[in-house]
């Protein structure tokens, strides 16, 4: 019997959604061309889905890159709703100031430019949204910067923890061999960790979610 998921299941979900809206289109496009790593389009709908039930007020990206998800998010805030985003490559800052201008939501966007190791220590603020997208072999020490900051029922979502499918695979290129293995560490620890009520969804390219209890 097939599983309820396989390639012609999201392909048919995939076809129910309406087109988004052309700049997102191009963004999309570009990060393919470009091979820029963006959230895919299962991931960023759960995201959106989270943002629209918990409308948090205080929203945290670690990985900006383009901004693209960072522009997905603050389209859906309201009243004085921001996301502060962060990101490192010179690069990348240079494109998503770019695209944040285009997005007309440099209001509600806040690009903070350098390494989060030094960033998130100095915020002042506390998160009710905290999203990590970096480096997989820095999740870990992003992890607990991300918990000093999120508030008490605040949540982290955190993807790719099914790293392409390597976590859960015997068979694992050579180059995906580090990484692999920094994911499967983190995944024992953010699931296992008594602050956070934490479960890893089969969602895009595997979703955490941890809310700080
Ligand atoms: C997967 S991409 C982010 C994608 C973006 N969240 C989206 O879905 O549209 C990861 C980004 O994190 C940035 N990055 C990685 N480690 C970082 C760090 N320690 N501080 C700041 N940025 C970092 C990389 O330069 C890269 O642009």
């Amino acid at each position: 019997m097939p599983g309820i998921i396989n390639k012609k299941q999201l392909e048919y979900l995939t076809s129910l959604k309406a087109p988004s809206d052309p700049l997102i289109r191009e963004m999309e496009e570009f990060a393919a061309q470009k091979r820029i790593p963006i959230l895919n389009s299962a991931s960023i709908d759960f995201l959106e889905n989270i943002v629209l039930i918990k409308r948090p007020a205080n929203i945290l990206e670690i990985g900006t890159a383009i901004a693209y998800s960072s522009i997905r998010i603050a389209r859906l805030l309201t009243g004085n709703a921001t996301i502060d985003t962060i990101e490192k490559s010179k690069d990348n800052i240079n494109l998503a100031n770019e695209y944040i201008k285009r997005s007309k939501l440099g209001s509600r966007i806040n690009l903070l430019k350098g390494d989060a190791f030094t960033i998130m220590p100095a915020l002042d603020k506390k998160y009710d949204l905290i999203f990590l997208d970096a480096d997989k072999q820095d999740y870990e020490k992003l992890f607990h910067l991300s918990l000093i900051i999120l508030k008490k029922g605040g949540l982290l979502f955190v993807d790719n923890l099914l790293w392409y499918g390597y976590a859960a695979s015997k068979s694992v290129p050579k180059s995906f061999k580090k990484s692999t293995i920094y994911i499967r560490e983190f995944n024992q620890m953010f699931i296992n960790y008594p602050d956070i009520h934490a479960s890893i969804f089969p969602i895009g390219d595997g979703i955490g979610i941890g809310v700080k209890r």
